[in-house]
């Protein structure tokens, strides 16, 4: 497994390639990234892991400073799991200079929901991500690249920024990998304490909930989505939880579902803080 720090560096690595699969993500890798790993590898002739914690998709309260970062892990995973390159620029690679070129998404789909809560985020998320591109595929004719749908909207605005741009990149979905209990994989599960660990499966339960809600509302022909949403989140108050938004949206662009909408086109999304945790979660249905 090849590590490599610059963008000449990985441009100069990919050369000797023609189809690379890309996995993009920020360390303290766990199942969930690694599975998107062994999604990636058959679909590309060299495939590649960028870990980069990116400063720009973090508000200043945030938690970019303790964010966990596991090298030496990261790297043993990769390995293991057959990762041909790993891409893995420092700031002063990635961010030269000031990076005051940026992509900023449709705001009818990036300040909703993760959006609202976090301003600026999906501008950070949607400019590293487009650098990353640039430098795994810059040269190349097409990729593929593996993105999780535990990150849901992430995954619908990074579709739409590669479909506006006509970048010559097809987009895959990783299924979201949970926990025995259902709590759904993610870096920061490692910021809960026991109590909150064993608490945490709540919030798929919650969305697992107003889903089923939701149908029988609509099948008797009663639905009041802000009354079954207003339930679920007092309902997780309850137990102790934060939430921002526990909602019923349509897949196609993330607005709010109305009985009009069939089950089948509807995706439930939660966030949460417990604790000074905060989580996300969605269920199909
Ligand atoms: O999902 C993530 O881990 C990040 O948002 C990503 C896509 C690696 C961009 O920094």
């Amino acid at each position: 497994m090849l590590i490599v720090r610059t963008i000449p560096e990985l441009r100069q690595a990919l050369s000797a390639y023609h189809r690379p699969a890309f996995v993009p993500t920020m360390g303290n890798l766990h199942e969930g990234h690694l599975s998107l790993v062994r999604q990636a590898k058959p679909l590309g002739d060299v495939t590649v892991v960028s870990i980069f914690v990116n400063r720009l998709q973090f508000l200043p309260h945030e938690d970019f400073d303790s964010y966990p970062r596991t090298w030496e892990a990261d790297c043993d995973k990769l390995r293991a799991t057959g990762c041909d390159i790993v891409f893995a620029p420092r700031e002063s690679d990635m961010y030269p200079e000031p990076q005051t070129f940026k992509v900023h998404p449709d705001p009818r789909l990036a300040d909703i929901l993760e959006g609202q809560f976090r301003p600026g985020f999906f501008t950070g998320v949607c400019t590293v991500v487009m650098k990353l591109f640039l430098a795994v595929f810059f040269g190349q004719r097409a990729g593929v690249a593996v993105f999780g749908q535990k990150d849901y909207q992430q995954l619908m605005v990074i579709r739409q920024m590669v479909r506006q741009f006509a970048l010559p990149i097809e987009v895959h979905a990783g299924q979201t990998c949970r926990a025995e209990d259902g709590l759904a994989l993610s870096s920061r599960n490692h910021y809960l304490s026991p109590a909150e660990r064993a608490e945490a499966k709540a919030l798929a339960a919650a969305l697992r909930q107003l889903a089923e809600r939701w149908c029988a509302a609509r099948a008797a022909g009663a639905l009041d989505a802000a009354a079954l949403e207003q339930d679920a989140l007092d309902a997780l108050r309850a137990r102790g939880w934060q939430p921002d938004y526990l909602t019923v949206r349509r897949r196609s662009d993330l607005q709010p579902a109305t009985a009009a909408d069939a089950p089948g086109t509807l995706v439930a999304l939660g966030a949460a803080r417990l604790g000074s945790t905060r989580l996300i979660d969605n269920l199909e249905f």
